[in-house]
């Protein structure tokens, strides 16, 4: 059909400037997350990955109330447009413990997955993914840089979904 075929990567680099716009970056994608859908949160404490995290909730239709922080369940699951499974590694001893929480029965297949400290257990998460490193402005208290990598055709077009619009 002469179909140009999408990059299967793609890097988009964002700024917020409050935790309210970096909730609304989430929102952005969250509304866009379909079923196997996997979104890897990387960043040092107060980065910013639970702010984000709960937008992306927001967006995918879960009642914010429903939204906490799974950090010692290690992965909770809610209810939305689209189910969302949110899992929180800080607290992970290893792969054998992450295994025992079912955490692999969802990732890649019921729901979307949104997962805080991804980068604790580095093979616990499929190739293509969504990774988004959030990071502090040295120089300004509320300012986070977001570098958003997608792997994959269809993260990669999720990354480039929430390139900033342009103006004009
Ligand atoms: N631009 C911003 N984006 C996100 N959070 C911001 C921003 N500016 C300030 N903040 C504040 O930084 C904190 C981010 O906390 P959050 O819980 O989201 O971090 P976290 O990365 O999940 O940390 P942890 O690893 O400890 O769970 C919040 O208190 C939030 O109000
Ligand atoms: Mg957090």
């Amino acid at each position: 059909m002469g179909q140009v075929r999408e990059p299967a990567v793609a890097r988009v680099e964002r700024t917020t400037r409050s935790a309210a716009e970096t909730r609304r970056l989430g929102e952005r994608l969250g509304r866009l997350l379909g079923d196997g859908d996997v979104v890897a949160l990387v960043g040092e404490l107060g980065a910013g990955k639970t702010q984000l995290a709960r937008g992306i909730c927001r967006g995918a239709g879960v009642a914010d109330g429903d939204v906490s922080s799974p950090t010692f369940a290690i992965v909770a699951t809610y209810r939305g447009r689209v189910q969302v499974n949110h899992a929180d590694l800080y607290r992970i001893g290893d792969e054998d413990e992450l295994h025992a929480t079912g955490f692999h029965d969802l990732v890649g297949r019921a729901g979307a997955t949104v997962v805080e400290w991804a980068d604790r257990l580095p093979g616990a998460l499929p190739p293509e993914r969504l990774e988004i490193r959030l990071a502090h402005d040295p120089a300004i208290s509320t300012r986070r840089r977001l570098d958003i990598d997608g792997h994959g055709e269809r993260h990669a077009r999720l990354a480039r979904s929430l390139a900033a619009r342009r103006r004009g």
